[in-house]
């Protein structure tokens, strides 16, 4: 069998890991690794991925009354990312819809979750984390957006396994209450933690740009956007948000 915690040297990916184990792996169970070969970024861009540098975390649920869970569940994850920090001892951490985590503008950690789902209801559900820990000058390079790294917010270093253990922590805790109640009792928080509330902001779909205020999310997950005086709903996918 899969142990509940995997360590890794070099995987191409450890979302991957856990994917190839479907359906033979049980809630809760972890990959973890040094380095990936191919890290997966969302809408199909590579995370920069370099050894013993960053934490590269995939962990494995399964919805069993499914589908419907799925649209908020990569907002719960931010949500329990940014308290997981917070734990650790680092304030100011914010969520960037649908799941990014930044920190003073800048991109800390990212989300993806990649789905086996079945015929029926049912949902394999591989949740990938990438937090960035100490971002070596070299590979600064290769990333062509704002990041921030928490060695330059945790001053006497980051100890990766005690990081990994509040996570896994987080997300058992969270997880069980997400599927029985669902986003709502976690609206308030994402509010407290949305870097673009209440903003003038640019949602870029496919080739076009709406602009609009945002007005925080729904209990699905979707992203809610006040434009000429009028709240409307956006949900995932290939949608990307920008300050105004
Ligand atoms: C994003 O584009 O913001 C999502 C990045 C997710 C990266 C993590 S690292 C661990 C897991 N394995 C992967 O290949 N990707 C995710």
């Amino acid at each position: 069998g899969y142990d509940n915690i995997k360590v890794e040297q070099i995987v191409d990916s450890t979302n991957q890991i856990l994917l190839d184990q479907i359906p033979h792996l049980e809630n809760g169970q972890t990959c973890i690794a040094e380095y990936q070969l191919a890290g997966r970024g969302r809408r199909g861009r590579t995370w920069v991925s370099p050894f013993a540098s960053h934490l590269y975390f995939s962990f494995y649920w399964y919805f069993d009354s499914g589908i419907d869970k799925i649209s908020g569940l990569s907002l719960l994850v931010g949500i329990a990312v940014v308290n997981t920090l917070e734990k650790m001892g680092i304030q100011g951490v914010s969520l960037k819809w649908p799941n990014d985590i930044y920190y003073q503008g800048k991109k800390l950690a990212g989300i993806l979750i990649e789905l086996n789902a079945q015929a029926t209801a049912a949902c394999h559900c591989v949740i990938g984390i990438g937090i960035n820990i100490k971002m070596p000058p070299e590979q600064a390079k290769l990333i062509n957006q704002p990041w921030a790294d928490l060695n330059a917010l945790i001053p006497t270093g980051v100890d990766r396994n005690e990081l990994s253990a509040i996570l896994i922590k987080e997300l058992q805790y969270l997880l069980p209450r997400y599927e029985k109640s669902g986003l709502t009792p976690y609206l308030s928080r994402w509010f407290e933690l949305d870097c673009f509330l209440d903003k003038k902001v640019n949602l870029l779909i496919a080739d076009t740009i709406t602009m609009g205020i945002c007005r925080g999310v729904n209990r699905h997950g979707a992203l809610l956007l006040e434009i000429e005086g009028q709240v409307k709903e956006f949900i995932g996918g290939e949608i990307s948000l920008r300050l105004a």
